[in-house]
């Protein structure tokens, strides 16, 4: 028997990837200014490298970084993510791009077998986890390549409408993208930039039905309100060379 689809899943996102993948992708696949890759491409280069896209998802920024680089790899733990992403590939026929099934935690990769370990908005929570993460990253990158992570910045959990999510208690607290950025800061040296983004969805209705699927009632009660059609993003990168 078929469920039936509810309004929204109130920010599970683990109900997101695994039961409404297509809805993700009709998220993520809309006009961006900039795209992230358009801010990477300024302060690194892509040429000839070996990227790996740690948490792929369904395909949006392994795809950005193929025009770019010689190879790229999306790792990703999700089937029904994943299966977006190779059907997607299928369509594009790129040759210089594969996904495969695996972890953050244990990347399936050699040491030092990739220039560039990226990972855009990589889901993990738990402290220990985080650091598993990292240390992965490191240990497949080669020497002299680079390990970047770009997340949404602290305080900022669902761009611009942070406090209409969030409320205006919660984001004084520290939050779990400032865990990651402390972490990655304090206990490994990264270097980090912000840059902000804005997502460009055609209609109320369209960012209602992504967004708002997605960031639950209280979004989508500001979205109709206030007649919104677009989302701006501050993100944070994260970057260490080996
Ligand atoms: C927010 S999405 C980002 C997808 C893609 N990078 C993009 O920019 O659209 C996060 C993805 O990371 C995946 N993920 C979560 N935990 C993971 C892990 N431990 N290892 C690999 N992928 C993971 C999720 O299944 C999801 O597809």
């Amino acid at each position: 028997m078929n469920k039936v689809k509810p309004i929204s899943i109130e920010n599970r996102w683990d109900i997101l990837y695994e039961s409404y993948p297509e809805v993700y992708d009709a998220f993520v696949s809309v006009p961006k200014h900039p795209k992230i890759i358009d801010v990477l491409k300024d302060h690194f280069k892509f040429n000839d490298k070996i990227v790996l896209d740690i948490g792929s998802g369904s395909g949006d920024s392994t795809f950005q970084f193929s025009p770019l680089s010689k190879e790229v790899i999306g790792l990703e733990i999700e089937d029904n993510m994943r299966f977006i992403a190779e059907q997607k590939l299928k369509e594009l026929k790129l040759n210089n791009v594969s996904f495969r099934k695996g972890t953050a935690l244990e990347i399936s990769l050699g040491d030092e077998s990739v220039d560039m370990s990226l990972a855009i908005t990589l889901p993990l929570f738990i402290e220990s986890e985080i650091r598993t993460y990292i240390n992965e990253a490191i240990r497949v990158t080669k020497k002299g390549g680079v390990i970047i992570n770009v997340g949404i910045a602290p305080f900022c959990y669902g761009g611009d409408l942070a406090e209409v999510i969030l409320g205006e208690s919660k984001i004084t607290e520290e939050d779990t993208e400032g865990v990651v950025d402390r972490i990655m800061r304090d206990e490994y040296g990264f270097s980090y930039f912000d840059f902000q983004s804005l997502w460009n969805y055609d209609s109320v209705e369209h960012l209602v039905s992504t967004y708002g699927f997605i960031f639950g009632s209280k979004a989508i009660d500001y979205i109709q309100k206030n007649n919104l059609k677009d989302i701006t993003w501050t993100y944070r990168v994260h970057y260490l060379v080996k």
